[in-house]
């Protein structure tokens, strides 16, 4: 029996495949560098729902933009009790105050999820909401709303690039999580809280901001070989750097650094991070040989949507708002199979006495 279910398959998906060995990333039948930074995110939604969400397929980002707007009526009631809460702490109450009961749930989900990161984000500044805008994209909308100034036409395309890049995973434990409670028939509203929830937890979603302090401490670039090499000498870990199923490359660093690059030279730390990350990598080599210790995509998140000027407790609610598109369509894909999930335990307790 296996403990921690590493080699079971608890699922069959339609939705994406993630290949380790090869480094490959295949979203609904496309490799991620097909879709991200080529294909919008609402698009890509559609081509994800196609099949299990109805009539979204006509016009996603109008789908979508109305679902903001819906969401947005739902949730900015909330508002003032998001003081003093963290953003994703903030982000988990709105999301648990959609109904179960609504119409286009898939969508609003979706939309509710983009409009409650930005407004958790601002309320835990003590800042009011901002409105959504319908007509927008998706990405520029949230990254207006969260930041409340105008977002220029390539920041909207890094954005849309990020949410389509972390839209879907496979069974990761957020999707494995919004299954699970999916497989009771517990609806939409509450699979997706599920998926957060898990996600919260630092081994699965919370690696940027510590790429950022490591990128702190670095400084500067001349610094980079020597502090690297202590913290190795010293058993630390390089934050953004190796990756439990990728053994080669993770695809989505590719993606993500590609569009971090098209924001370098705005006073960001872009040309730093890259200058950072090759260092690394030879000093991975050097101490680690033979391991294959690549960049993950934690490393190109953290740089990408710093540049955005997204604070860092940001970053966990706007990968929660590319991933809700996933966990609301693996929730629609595991209730159709009528199934609860139920595995077992091995029982390791004491025994009651034998009766005599
Ligand atoms: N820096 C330095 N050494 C490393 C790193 C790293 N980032 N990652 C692995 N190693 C070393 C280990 O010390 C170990 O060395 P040893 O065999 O001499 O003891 C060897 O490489 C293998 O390490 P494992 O822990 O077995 O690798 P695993 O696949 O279990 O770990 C993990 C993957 C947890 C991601 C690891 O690489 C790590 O801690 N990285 C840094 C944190 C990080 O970037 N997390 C985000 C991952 S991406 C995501 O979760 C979406």
């Amino acid at each position: 029996m296996t403990i921690g279910l590493d080699d079971v398959v608890a699922a069959e998906t339609a939705l994406s495949h993630v290949d380790g060995e090869a480094g490959r990333l295949i979203i609904g039948g496309h490799d991620l560098e097909e879709l991200a930074g080529c294909v919008a995110f609402e698009d890509v939604v559609a081509m994800l729902w196609s099949g299990l969400v109805p009539d979204m397929s006509a016009d996603p980002k109008a789908s979508l933009g109305r679902a903001r707007e819906r969401a947005y009526a739902h949730l900015a009631p909330l508002a003032p009790r998001l003081a003093g809460l963290t953003p994703v702490e903030g982000m988990r109450l709105l999301l648990s105050s959609l109904p179960d009961a609504e119409e286009d749930l898939p969508a609003l989900a979706a939309g509710a999820s983009g409009v409650a990161a930005a407004m958790a984000v601002r309320g835990a500044r003590g800042h009011a909401p901002v409105e959504p805008d319908a007509s927008a994209g998706h990405a520029a909308d949230i990254l207006r709303m969260m930041r409340n100034t105008p977002v220029a036409a390539d920041e909207a395309k890094a954005l849309d690039t990020y949410l389509v890049t972390v839209i879907d995973h496979g069974l990761n434990a957020s999707t494995f999580t919004a299954r699970v409670v999916a497989s009771t028939q517990a609806g939409i509203p509450s699979s997706v809280v599920a998926g957060l929830c898990a996600l919260k937890g630092p081994l699965h979603g919370g690696a940027p901001g510590p790429v950022l302090d490591m990128l702190d401490a670095i400084g500067s670039p001349e610094n980079a070989e020597a502090w690297l090499d202590e913290a190795m000498a010293r058993g630390e870990r390089l934050m953004g750097f190796g990756h439990r199923i990728y053994r080669v490359r993770d695809p989505r660093a590719d993606v993500l650094k590609a569009a971090a690059g098209r924001l370098k030279g705005r006073g960001n730390r872009i040309a730093f991070a890259e200058a950072v990350e090759a260092t690394a990598l030879k000093v991975l080599e050097r101490r680690k040989p033979g391991r294959r210790l690549d960049t993950n995509v934690e490393f190109y998140t953290a740089i990408l949507l710093d540049a955005l000027g997204v604070p860092r407790e940001g970053f966990t609610p706007l990968f929660a708002a590319g991933r809700t598109a996933g966990w609301v369509a693996h929730a629609i894909e595991q209730s159709r199979t009528g199934r609860i999930i139920r595995p077992q335990s091995r029982y390791v307790g004491t025994w009651p006495a034998e009766a005599a």
